[in-house]
């Protein structure tokens, strides 16, 4: 039997930090919002018991024991008792160092994944529990949609009825930011004069991004383009994601994509990603 499933990317609508705590990790309050944008998860069973193989359609992406994908596999085998062997291969479509959780997504659906061909169960607050040992966002990619999660991200809580219609463009540039890095800078990174922090009011939201201090202060062209987007006719909005690469702009309907692809290559060069999406039902 042959399983196949979407891993969604997300995007951070708000993300508030408001104290780092006693473990290295910080406290937070985040929006986050899955996108149709996603990666390909397959997985068969094959191979001797307890054996994981994984290909990647990008071969820049490591497909050892330092995957995510592996790990997800290796601990549900550890919480359940041996799995049979199982091939998973990866067609990956989100960026990685992107802030668009395309690892995180990955895991969360190999673990399910996992559990339904070998037919075991969890019970949800041990999947949950598994899911946040892999890491802080991994919890959300279980549930999907629009979701507020504290702690340090891993306490997910369903925004039912919230709804953020309208295309939404991202905008990666050709480099990652570390995410241990961005956190370990917030406390003394500074505002670059000129450049507009403060919440925007979407409908009922507010979009705001604590990690945009210590990202722009390093990667000036990020803070750039987020004010680029901000002034064009069609944007209602824009905020880096997460712990960046990624800036985001949320869209009207009727903006027009290619004068805004035209603009954002006039503004930070040719070699860029450019990718329409919208929130996942
Ligand atoms: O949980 P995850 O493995 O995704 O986190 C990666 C790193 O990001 C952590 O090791 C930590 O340095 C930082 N982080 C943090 N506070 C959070 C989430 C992540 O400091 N709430």
């Amino acid at each position: 039997m042959t399983l196949t499933a979407p891993a969604y990317a997300k995007i951070n609508l708000s993300l508030r930090i408001h104290h780092r705590r006693a473990d290295g990790f910080h406290a937070l309050s985040t929006r986050m919002a899955a996108l149709t944008l996603a990666d390909t998860l397959t997985m068969r069973l094959e191979g001797a018991p307890g054996h994981v193989s994984l290909t990647c359609s990008d071969p820049s992406i490591p497909v050892d024991a330092g995957n995510l994908v592996v790990q997800a596999v290796t601990r549900l085998a550890a919480a359940t008792g041996p799995l049979p062997g199982l091939a998973i291969h990866l067609e990956k479509r989100i960026p990685h160092g992107a802030g668009l959780g395309g690892g995180s997504s990955d895991a969360a659906v190999a673990l399910r994944l996992a559990l339904q061909l070998s037919e075991r169960s969890l019970s949800e607050p041990e999947m949950r529990a598994l899911a946040a040992q892999l890491g802080s966002d991994v919890p959300f990619f279980l549930h999907g949609g629009i979701a507020d999660c504290h702690g340090r991200g891993e306490e997910v809580q369903p925004c039912a009825g919230l709804v953020l219609g309208g295309p939404i463009l991202l905008i990666k540039l050709p480099f990652g930011v570390p995410t241990p890095w961005a956190y370990s800078q917030w406390q003394s990174a500074r505002e670059l004069p000129g450049i507009d922090y403060q919440p925007q009011r979407l409908e009922e939201m507010e979009l705001v991004n604590d990690l945009e201090r210590p990202v722009f202060q390093k990667h000036l062209v990020l803070a750039l383009l987020k004010q680029t987007l901000r002034a064009q006719s069609g944007v209602r909005a824009a905020l880096m994601s997460g712990s960046g690469s990624t800036v985001f702009a949320v869209l009207t309907e009727d903006a027009d994509l290619a004068s805004l692809t035209q603009t954002i290559h006039e503004t930070v060069g040719s070699e860029v990603w450019i990718q329409p999406t919208r929130l996942a039902g």
